[in-house]
């Protein structure tokens, strides 16, 4: 009897240690489908202005001196060749000019949104190789100690890396997950707002909200969808002007919204840029025969969510809510409610021109599918492998393992090639018994026979 109390006991203490923090679970959306508008654009950007800011520009605005890794190999990185302080540097990070001209250096946009495919570079495919579950606070620590024994706390490096080193401390306990590959953005957004005074964007010791402790992360999304998109993001939940969405990820670093409109100018340029992106093609044959095929079945049971293709294309903007979609609703849940919502409607991105807001939905967009053969694992928190499992839901593994190498690419089901498993075997192993992604629901392929499924997914190669 003892002893059985003692394991509940653990059992219980293990669980609320892991999942304290769950949001209420929504159960009433309200509406089953939505169509959301469209809102003017900011256009006249300069596309290659805008990816040159983007890899070398200082949108991150403070980050660690780079005179801290002391002499540096003079090994030039070749895939992206850049100029000046950065073309040693890998293409995921970029060393720039603080305003009180100190080279500083921090990861760019290309951290999570480029990935291998096929042993090939894609610039905008989501990264689905990050691993959240590293002690973000020790690494801060770490890092906080190595500039105090390097740099007095009244040097200008220290106030290069002043804003940033207490923004990373800040989010460091906020982005920790318990999966692999999935990704802690949203989070990471939420953590830094929590710090900063809403109007003028500047450090605020006392956080303005609480978050939860367990932290729920998702996948990575390809940048060549948003020209289609009229909102950002998987709830729908970023609207109005994309410039102001897009300049967030600058919250970890910026010292004040002052930065902040010098900088933003320069978005407009990054989202010329972001709209020039067009999918990678399949490199495999395609069977054209068995394409067309699954072009009509297509047409038939998919395209009133996620639009045409070929000669006459169109993109409905739809967002289709839990009790429809039925895919895991811990993502969604936690949007709908989240604090970061009223933060960023009373904030400088939402009370001065041009306006971006929040207006989450409790539900998940319904994407367009162009390059869906390169953007595996699927559904917005990534728990299914290859586009066969998605389109029939009892074949979905419930733990699976797959390679780093991205070489180990599936033509047949589509996806990442991997085993399933019965318990956590490797460092990429994707367990969907953990809350926030399971494999649940987007049932819509189940009702097809073996044989239209495979001609579905041999339409959706050529996308
Ligand atoms: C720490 C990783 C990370 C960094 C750095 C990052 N992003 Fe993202 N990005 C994400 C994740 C994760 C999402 C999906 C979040 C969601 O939809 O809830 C996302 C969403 C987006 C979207 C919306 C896509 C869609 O289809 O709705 C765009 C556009 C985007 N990011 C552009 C950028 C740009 C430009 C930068 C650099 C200024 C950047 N991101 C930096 C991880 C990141
Ligand atoms: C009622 C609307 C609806 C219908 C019908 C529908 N889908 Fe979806 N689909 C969605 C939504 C919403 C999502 C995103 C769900 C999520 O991320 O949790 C999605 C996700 C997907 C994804 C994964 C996208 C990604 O990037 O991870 C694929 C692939 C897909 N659908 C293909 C299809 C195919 C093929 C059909 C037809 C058999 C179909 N869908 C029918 C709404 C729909």
């Amino acid at each position: 009897m003892k002893k059985i109390t003692i394991v509940a006991g653990l059992l219980l203490l293990y669980a609320c240690n892991t999942y304290v923090g769950l949001p209420e679970k929504v159960t009433q959306t309200g509406f089953k489908v939505r169509e959301i508008p469209p809102y003017p654009q900011q256009t006249g950007g300069d596309p290659e202005v805008g990816f040159d800011y983007l890899l070398n520009g200082d949108y991150i605005g403070s980050g660690v001196p780079l005179s801290l890794f002391g002499k540096r190999t003079s090994r030039r990185d070749s895939i992206l060749d850049r100029p000046g302080i950065n073309a040693t540097l890998p293409y995921m990070v970029t060393a720039f000019e603080t305003a009180n001209q100190i080279s500083v250096v921090n990861g760019n946009c290309f951290t999570c949104h480029s990935a291998e495919i096929n042993g090939q570079l894609v610039l905008g495919l989501g990264n689905s190789f990050s691993d959240f579950r590293n002690n973000f606070s020790v690494m801060s620590k770490g890092m906080n100690t190595v500039m105090r024994l390097r740099y007095k706390k009244d040097s200008e490096e220290w106030a290069a890396y002043e804003d940033f080193g207490a923004y990373f401390k800040a989010i460091a306990p906020r982005i920790r997950t318990n999966q692999p590959g999935v990704n802690t953005a949203a989070r990471l957004a939420e953590a830094c707002a929590m710090h900063r005074d809403p109007s003028d964007l500047s450090y605020r010791e006392q956080p303005n909200f609480e978050m939860p402790d367990y932290n729920i992360a998702t996948d990575v999304p390809p940048l060549w969808l948003m020209k289609k998109k009229n909102s950002l993001y998987y709830t729908a939940v970023g609207r109005g002007d994309f410039t102001k969405l897009l300049f967030q990820a600058a919250l970890l670093g910026i010292p004040d919204s002052t930065q902040a409109r010098v900088a933003i100018t320069r978005f407009k340029d990054v989202l010329a840029w972001l709209e020039t992106l067009e999918a990678p093609e399949y490199p495999f044959p395609v069977n054209q025969q068995l394409a067309a095929e699954g072009e009509k079945l297509f047409n038939e049971h998919c395209s009133k969510c996620h639009g045409t293709y070929g000669e006459n294309p169109g993109y409905p903007n739809k967002v289709v809510s839990l009790e429809v979609v039925k895919t895991d609703p811990w993502y969604a849940s936690y949007a709908v409610d989240a604090p970061i919502v009223e933060w960023y409607n009373q904030s400088w991105f939402a009370l001065s021109e041009p306006k971006s807001w929040f207006e989450p939905q409790a539900g998940y967009v319904a994407p367009p599918l162009d390059g869906i053969w390169a953007s595996a694992p699927y559904l917005h928190n990534g728990s299914v492998p290859t586009l066969e499992d998605l389109l029939y839901s009892p074949g979905r593994p419930a733990i699976w393992e797959r390679s780093e190498d991205s070489r180990d690419y599936d033509p047949v089901k589509v996806g990442w090639k991997y085993e399933a498993k019965t318990k956590k075997a490797g460092k990429w192993t994707y367990n969907t018994r953990l809350p926030a992604y399971s494999n649940v629901g987007h049932t819509f392929g189940d009702k097809l026979s073996g044989a239209e499924r495979k001609a579905l997914i041999e339409y959706l190669k050529t996308l």
